[in-house]
């Protein structure tokens, strides 16, 4: 039997218009792996960020679409190709006060439809937060990877958010209806549930991929391990009812899917607290590349990797330990970007790669 063809994805042409630093811009792009090279300020993270808001609709700067109209403009517009086993032409456009998104010309309508289009993970400095930061940002990490994973997921989380908003409104009203209450509960029992469920599930899915990528980027003996720390252990329902004596004194809900975290050890000790600083580097690292083989081995095709600035903070035992999981993301076919200043671009990785020189808002092609 002929061996089965790996799927890819690429982004084939990048349209920018009035985007951040960007008047205008056009650009074909190959498979492959991708150098932007340039000073700082020059518009390099911002053709990542561009990307990334094609493929999530979000930036990964956490701002929002005003931000990033270029300057005394209107609004922007982000288009592009993104080419599978079909071809696929997206179109983005924002202004105060209007918004598009079309795929192939037709307008999107849900959103489900669309998120799996463009697959990317991206890698950079405040990934650190990872580690360092409050269960919120580990959340949001397995929040963005179920998203990209299951079509049902986005809706199903921002129904569960908003029946917790309701229900804490409810909780903060001097005299609280006990049926309306009732109802919320209901409702935010069976959402939460399902979320419960999917996290349960995907966690020990991606404790392995981690544990291997740690191993290989540190050289290090340490053991990497991840374990969900759900808010809820048993049944939601009965958890949630008991809570009830405290929700009356603290006016919100207290236990739920929106208190989950993610612990993660080094050697069975908590990461976030007795690993050194490159540890910590290396293990936000490794768990950007265990959502990258999640998703590869889940869809068949790697995402496209968005990696900033992220060579520059590694020493040189542990670059030479990021290097091989690139490669290996280049021989999958796998498309990357990855943004580097002339004095710190990894020269060792040699021939195939494309370098690209971005200067005050413009890319040129230089290799
Ligand atoms: N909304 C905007 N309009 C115009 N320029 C912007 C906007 N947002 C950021 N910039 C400019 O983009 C540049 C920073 O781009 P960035 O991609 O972060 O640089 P780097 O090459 O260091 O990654 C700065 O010159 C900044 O002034
Ligand atoms: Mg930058």
């Amino acid at each position: 039997m002929a061996p089965k063809r790996r799927m890819t994805v690429h982004l084939s042409h990048l349209r920018l218009r009035d985007f951040r630093n960007y008047a205008k811009l056009d650009v074909d792009f190959t498979p492959g792996f991708h150098v932007l090279l340039g000073d700082n300020a020059q518009g390099k993270t911002n053709i990542l960020e561009s990307i990334y808001l094609l493929a999530t609709l979000r930036s990964f700067r956490g701002v929002g679409g005003a931000q990033m109209v270029r300057h005394g403009q209107k609004g922007y517009f982000v288009g592009g190709r993104v080419v599978s086993t079909a071809e696929h032409l997206i179109k983005l456009y924002w202004s105060g006060t209007e918004k598009k998104l079309s795929l192939n010309d037709q307008p999107v309508k849900r959103l489900t439809d669309y998120l799996g289009v463009l697959r990317t993970v991206v890698f950079c400095t405040e990934d650190l937060q990872l580690i360092k930061g409050t269960g919120r940002i580990r959340r949001r990490f397995l929040d963005l990877l179920l998203s990209q994973t299951h079509g049902s997921y986005l809706p199903l989380l921002q129904r569960y958010a908003h029946a917790l908003r309701s229900r804490n409104a409810l909780l903060k009203q001097r005299n609280v209806d006990e049926s309306a209450l009732d109802s919320f509960s209901g409702e935010l029992v069976r959402l939460g549930t399902e979320i419960l469920h999917l996290r349960h599930q995907l966690i020990p899915r991606l404790s392995p991929l981690a544990r291997l990528a740690y191993r290989r980027i540190s050289n290090d003996a340490e053991e990497l391990r991840l374990e969900y720390a759900p808010s809820v252990h048993g049944d939601f329902a009965v958890e949630l009812a008991r809570t009830r004596g405290r929700e009356r004194v603290l006016r919100s809900t207290l236990v739920g899917p929106h208190r989950d975290d993610v612990q993660l050890f080094l050697n069975e000790k908590p990461a976030g607290q007795f690993g050194s600083e490159g540890q910590k580097r290396c293990l936000a690292i490794a768990l950007k590349m265990a959502q990258a083989e999640y998703l590869t081995g889940l869809h068949g095709a790697p995402p496209v990797l968005l990696i900033d600035d992220v060579m520059g903070e590694l020493d040189v035992k542990r670059r030479s330990g990021l290097l091989p999981l690139l490669e290996r993301a280049h021989h999958a076919r796998g498309q990357v970007f990855m943004t580097c200043t002339e004095t710190n671009w990894p020269e060792e990785l040699g021939r195939e790669l494309r370098r690209w020189s971005v200067q005050s808002g413009s890319l040129r092609g230089c290799s």
